[in-house]
C-alpha cells in the first residue's frame, strides 16, 4: 500500500467537497468526486515548511523573497523549458483573481472575450462579472475526442472583434493537451486579429504520457507581448485552500498594467503560507509529484477498464491530462433527467453536472478521480449498478 492510497478522513475540516454535499445533490450520504482538489495528504516535505513556519508565532506582514520568485521561474524551465525572467513573474491570490486582473488590463466592459466551451464555469462567469461579451468557440467533438474548432474561431475573430481569446491549457473539462500545431493556429489567430491571449494552465504539471505541456509563451516568442499566463501549484500539490497562483507575463507595459488592475483591487497582498507551500513545492515537490502522476496514470487505466469493460456503450473522454474524467451518458440512451437521478438517488455519487460547462453538455458528468483506489473502486462499483 503506498501513501497515495490511505483514505483520509476530511472531517472537521469543511472540505468544500463535503460540506456542500446537501445543497448540490439535495442528500449527504453521497461520495463525492466533485471539486477539483484530491483525496490526498500533500507532500511530506510542504507539510514540514508549514510546520516550520507555523512555529515561529508571528504571523505579520511578509514581503515576497527572491528564492521564491527563484523557485518559480527554475520549476517551468527545468519541467517546461519556458526561459523567463525573474521580473515577469507576480504573486496572485488564485489562479481566477489573476484571470479577472489580466481582462481589466487587456480590455474594456463591453468588449468580447471568446472562450471554449464545454469549460470550467468560473472562467465564464468570469467573462461576464467584468461586464464582458462572452463569446463561445465551441470545442468541437470529433472521433471519439475533442479539438478546437478553427474555423469558428476565425469567423468570430473577424465578426466580433475580440480583445481577448481566453484559453484553458491542458482543458478542463475535456482533459486534452493542447499540442503545438494546435497553439500555433490559436496564436497566428490571435496575431492576424489582434487579439491578446489569457492562458490558464493550472493543470499543466497533471499529464499522461505521451503528452507534454507546451506553455503558451513557448510558441511563438514574438507574440509574448500580447500573453498573460496564469498558473499554481494547488492542483498539483494539493495546496488549493494556500493561495499560491502567480502569473507570467514577459511584457513590461502588460505586466505594469496587470499590476495596477492587482492593486486596484487590493490583490497585491499573499498569504505567507502559501508562499511556503509554493517555494517548497517547487524546491523539494518533483520526486512526490513524480509518484503522483504514476498514481494518478494507474487511477486513469483502472477507470478506463472498468467503464471499457462493465459499461461498453458509454462514451467517455480519457484525459490527456488533469486528473477530470469527462463521460457522455447520453450515450446510454436515458434522459438526461434519468441520468441524474441515477447518479444522485441511484449510485449516491457526486459529480459535477455538465450544464455548468456548457448548456450543450446536458447528460454529460466530471468525475474526479484523484482519489484512494478504494474509493475509486467504490464510486464506479456504484455507477456500474445504477447503470
Ligand atoms: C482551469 C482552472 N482554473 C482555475 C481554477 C481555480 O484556481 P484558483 O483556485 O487559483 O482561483 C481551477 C480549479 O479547479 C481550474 O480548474
Amino acid at each position: 500500500m503506498c501513501d497515495f492510497d490511505m483514505p483520509i478522513s476530511r472531517a472537521g475540516t469543511s472540505a468544500e467537497k463535503y460540506t456542500a454535499l446537501g445543497r448540490l445533490f439535495g442528500r449527504e450520504d453521497i461520495l463525492p468526486f466533485w471539486v477539483a482538489d484530491m483525496e490526498f495528504a500533500a507532500a511530506p516535505a510542504i507539510r514540514q515548511a508549514l510546520a516550520v513556519r507555523v512555529n515561529h508565532p508571528i504571523y505579520g506582514y511578509t514581503s515576497i523573497p527572491e528564492s521564491l520568485v527563484e523557485a518559480i521561474v527554475t520549476w517551468n524551465r527545468r519541467r517546461y523549458g519556458l526561459v523567463t525572467a525573474d521580473a515577469s513573474v507576480t504573486l496572485v491570490p488564485g489562479v481566477m483573481a489573476g484571470v479577472s486582473a489580466a481582462i481589466d488590463a487587456l480590455s474594456e466592459p463591453g468588449d468580447a472575450i471568446v472562450v471554449q466551451p464545454p469549460l470550467y464555469p468560473p472562467l465564464m462567469h468570469t467573462v461576464l462579472s467584468n461586464d464582458r461579451q462572452l463569446i463561445a468557440n465551441r470545442l468541437i467533438c470529433r472521433d471519439g475526442g475533442y479539438c478546437m474548432n478553427f474555423d469558428e474561431l476565425e469567423h468570430l475573430l473577424q465578426l466580433h472583434h475580440p480583445r481577448i481569446v481566453l484559453l484553458c491549457s491542458p482543458h478542463n473539462p475535456v482533459g486534452r493537451v493542447w499540442q503545438r500545431d494546435e497553439l500555433v493556429r490559436v496564436v497566428e489567430l490571435a496575431r492576424r486579429y489582434e487579439a491578446y491571449l489569457i492562458s490558464d494552465e493550472i493543470h499543466a504539471d497533471i499529464i499522461f504520457p505521451p503528452y507534454t505541456h507546451i506553455p503558451m509563451l513557448s510558441v511563438d516568442e514574438a507574440m509574448n507581448s500580447r500573453i498573460i499566463v496564469l498558473n499554481s501549484a494547488s492542483k498539483s500539490f494539493n495546496v488549493a485552500g494556500l493561495n499560491t497562483a502567480y502569473a507570467v507575463i514577459p511584457d513590461s507595459q502588460l505586466r505594469a498594467s496587470f499590476r495596477r488592475q492587482l492593486r486596484r483591487r487590493n490583490l497585491h497582498g499573499v498569504n505567507l503560507l502559501g508562499m511556503t507551500a509554493l517555494e517548497t513545492a517547487y524546491r523539494d515537490g518533483e520526486e512526490w509529484l513524480e509518484r503522483l502522476l504514476h498514481y494518478l496514470h494507474a487511477n486513469r487505466q483502472f477507470m478506463t477498464g472498468i467503464l471499457n469493460s462493465k459499461l461498453p456503450g458509454l462514451q467517455h473522454f480519457i484525459p490527456e491530462g488533469t486528473y477530470l474524467y469527462w463521460i457522455n451518458f447520453n450515450s446510454l440512451g436515458l434522459t438526461a433527467r434519468q441520468i441524474k437521478e441515477k447518479l444522485i438517488d441511484g449510485a449516491r455519487v457526486g459529480l459535477n453536472d455538465g450544464v455548468t460547462f456548457s448548456k450543450a453538455a446536458e447528460g454529460f458528468w466530471r468525475f474526479n478521480f484523484a482519489v484512494p483506489r478504494s474509493m475509486l473502486e467504490q464510486g464506479l462499483e456504484r455507477i456500474v449498478r445504477a447503470f
